[in-house]
């Protein structure tokens, strides 16, 4: 059977699919493959290893042909894939969840947090460029951390290692999720709120919801405009939670003291006006970049190829309806 991996991924997670003995057509170029390039060496294949930058509808699906019973998401996130596509035509969709991506993309948003208050790109780039001429009172001022109120938009296993880090600061934390999570509140002492409470109540906003219709640019110039004067944005979910332009405004104007990004409303591309301002942090999607987290997301990825083509049930099937009805 044929399995196309769209592009090499770190680690030798790659070896048991060699050894199965199936065909693996793994994409020579070490970028992401334009949408032709795809669909050329896709097609015929009965299980895909794919990245979040491969857009994958049903018209793709139908393209790759009859036969394709998997995609294989490398990555926790499937908004790059039409479940309901998948699951119309029998194809299994997976993803790669895990306790090291979860912990790699808390680390992520707390590296952002302290960066952002304690201003740290902005000082190192200036301490680089020479600027630094001996102690002064008065520069690079931060913002403490301590006795400040964290606003989590998202109390899945991410939001909850955030909030169990935002303890050892000694912060306060609101949270918002679909519905009360009694088991959070009791274990991290957050606090359940309606979003224009915490927009109102939040010193920092850290986002952690998947991105869905729901959630698509939630945080938009309404919700800005409910936020405390200076908060600070924090977002490693997907860029499009937020309006970027709406973003840009917010700073522009100074409502927002400054926002640190690791995702971006239209992936690569980054708004320019954002990357002209010192009260931003960029960094290009890499919360889940440890070895630690990449290892399992690619052995997960690889897993549940091997699994679904042997007949048994992969773990972490994102579309579950599917399975009485997939394609064999
Ligand atoms: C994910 O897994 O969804 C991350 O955004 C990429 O690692």
């Amino acid at each position: 059977m044929k399995v196309f991996v769209s592009r090499k991924v770190p680690g030798d997670c790659l070896r048991p699919l060699f050894a199965s003995g199936h065909e693996i057509v793994v994409s020579e170029f070490d970028r992401p493959l334009t949408p032709s390039e795809f669909l050329e060496k896709a097609a015929g294949s009965d299980a895909l290893i794919t990245l979040l930058s491969d857009k994958i509808d049903g018209e793709v699906m139908d393209a790759i042909g009859p036969q394709l019973r998997l995609i294989s998401n490398y990555a926790v996130g499937f908004d790059n894939i039409n479940l309901a596509d998948a699951t119309d035509r029998g194809i299994v969709v997976t993803n790669t969840p895990s306790d090291e991506v979860n912990e790699a993309v808390a680390e992520h948003t707390w590296a952002l947090i302290l960066a952002l208050a304690r201003r740290v790109v902005e000082a190192d780039e200036s301490t680089r460029r020479g600027a630094y001429k001996g102690w002064e009172p008065g520069i690079f001022l931060g913002k403490s951390l301590a006795g400040k109120t964290l606003g989590i938009i998202g109390m899945g296993r991410i939001g909850g290692m955030v909030a169990r880090r935002a303890q050892g600061f000694g912060m306060n934390i609101l949270y918002n999720k679909r519905s009360r999570d009694e088991k959070a509140e009791r274990e991290l002492g957050v606090v359940f709120s309606n979003l224009d409470n915490l927009y109102a109540n939040s010193d920092i906003v850290s986002l952690h919801v998947p991105l869905t219709p729901e959630t698509h640019h939630m945080i938009n110039a309404d919700a800005f405009s409910k936020m405390k004067d200076g908060i600070f944005l924090i977002n490693t979910a997907r860029g499009s939670v937020v309006y970027e332009q709406e973003l840009v405004n917010a700073l522009r104007t100074g409502k927002l003291g400054g926002a640190a990004l690791d995702v971006f409303d239209n992936e690569p591309d980054i708004n320019p006006e954002l990357i002209a301002m010192e009260n931003v942090i960029l960094t290009p999607h890499i919360a889940s970049a440890t070895w630690e987290a990449r290892n399992k997301m690619g052995n997960q990825a690889v897993n549940s190829v091997l699994m679904l083509l042997s007949g048994q049930k992969p773990d972490n099937i994102a579309n579950e309806e599917v399975w009485e009805k997939r394609r064999v």
